[in-house]
């Protein structure tokens, strides 16, 4: 029975309202899309009163179910290991760094949002430090560098991660819009590459990198030149890098998230229109929780992908084979 068919039966009260229909609710597979559309203001077969909390409810214990399941950690996975974290004050590097702590690692997390870094440093304590990094500078990359070295005396990991988004026609794609991109997303990651990379060859650390790339650097996306040009140039970088880097024992890998709940992409999930295009491209009919990215991440740098280099694994619901 469909979820829509259900709630129609709910309303027109063919199932009586009585505590024995909460297994009888709980027991149909409600399709995510589905309940959110019929729970929405001024949705026809929208339930009322009591069914409406009680749909509301099962909702969200599955959202916490899924949410629990894919924070699962795995203890001490890293234990006496350390990181450097890019991008880690919000979204997937703030997920990222969550978990590398759980599973026993130590990181320096980085970021130029310097008042939330600190709060998500304090709030998970003190296997990581905080320091005000911007990815786009080679001497404040350097600084992280050292920082890293001073703290740990080598880097396991490093978690290339900072990037930003914007969007316009290529017509309209500025020059300065290009640059900021490009310097963010792709020279970021060449600069972070580069000094932790020398820092592991240096210590003899045979460690490996992880840099964010994006579906924008598989399919292609309107009005997304410069962010797709600089996701681009991450992925084919990371190839690059697994060749070079290969000879001291360093793997490099990357991954490229679809649509993730972060505040990158707050606007574009909050238009309705542009949801529900995107969504028609997704196997998976809904945005990653940044959870299910960091698990993916820390897979990569795990010794579990120990045979892994050079590959960018699609965490996107399947959006690039549609
Ligand atoms: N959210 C998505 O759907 C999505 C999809 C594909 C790829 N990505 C990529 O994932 C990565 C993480 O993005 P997110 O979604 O968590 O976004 P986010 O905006 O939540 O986090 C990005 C973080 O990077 C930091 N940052 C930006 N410029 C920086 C700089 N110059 N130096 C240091 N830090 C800087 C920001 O301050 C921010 O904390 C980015 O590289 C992004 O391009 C995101």
């Amino acid at each position: 029975m469909s979820c829509l068919k259900a709630t129609h039966l709910i309303k027109k009260q063919h199932v009586r309202q009585s505590a024995q229909d909460i297994p009888f609710l709980c027991a149909f597979s409600f399709p995510e899309k589905s309940v959110s559309a019929v729970l929405a203001k001024g949705h026809k077969d929208r339930p009322s009163g009591f069914f409406y909390n009680v749909i509301s409810f099962i909702q969200l214990a599955k959202t916490l179910k899924v949410k629990r399941r894919i924070g699962e950690m795995i203890k001490g996975r890293f234990e006496g290991k350390t990181a450097v974290i890019t991008g880690a004050a919000q979204g997937m590097g703030e997920a990222i760094a969550r978990r590398f702590a759980a599973e026993g690692g130590r990181a320096l997390i980085v970021d130029i949002e310097v008042d939330k870094l600190e709060a998500v440093a304090a709030s998970i304590g003190e296997a990581v430090v905080p320091m005000e990094v911007d990815v786009r500078r080679s001497d404040s990359v350097a600084a992280m560098a050292e920082k890293a070295r001073e703290l740990y005396g080598k880097v396991d990991i490093l978690f290339s991660n900072a990037g930003i988004l914007d969007y316009a026609p290529f017509l309209e794609t500025t020059e300065e819009m290009y640059d900021d991109i490009m310097n963010t997303n792709a020279k970021g990651v060449f600069l972070c590459g580069k000094a932790i990379a020398q820092l592991m060859v240096d210590t003899g650390t045979k460690g490996c990198i992880v840099n964010t790339s994006s579906i924008n650097s598989k399919i292609v996306a309107a009005t997304t030149s410069a962010y797709s040009a600089s996701k681009g140039a991450v992925r084919q970088l990371t190839r690059v890098m697994a060749v070079d880097l290969a000879p001291y024992g360093i793997r490099v890998n990357a991954f490229a998230p679809g649509s993730v709940k972060t505040r990158m992409t707050e606007k574009t999930r909050a238009n309705k229109e542009k949801t529900a295009y995107f969504q028609s491209m997704w196997c998976i009919k809904r945005s990653a929780e940044p959870e299910e990215e960091a698990a993916v991440a820390l897979f990569l740098a795990s010794d579990d992908a120990s045979y892994m280099t050079g590959e960018t694994v699609c965490v996107d619901g399947g959006w690039h084979i549609v």
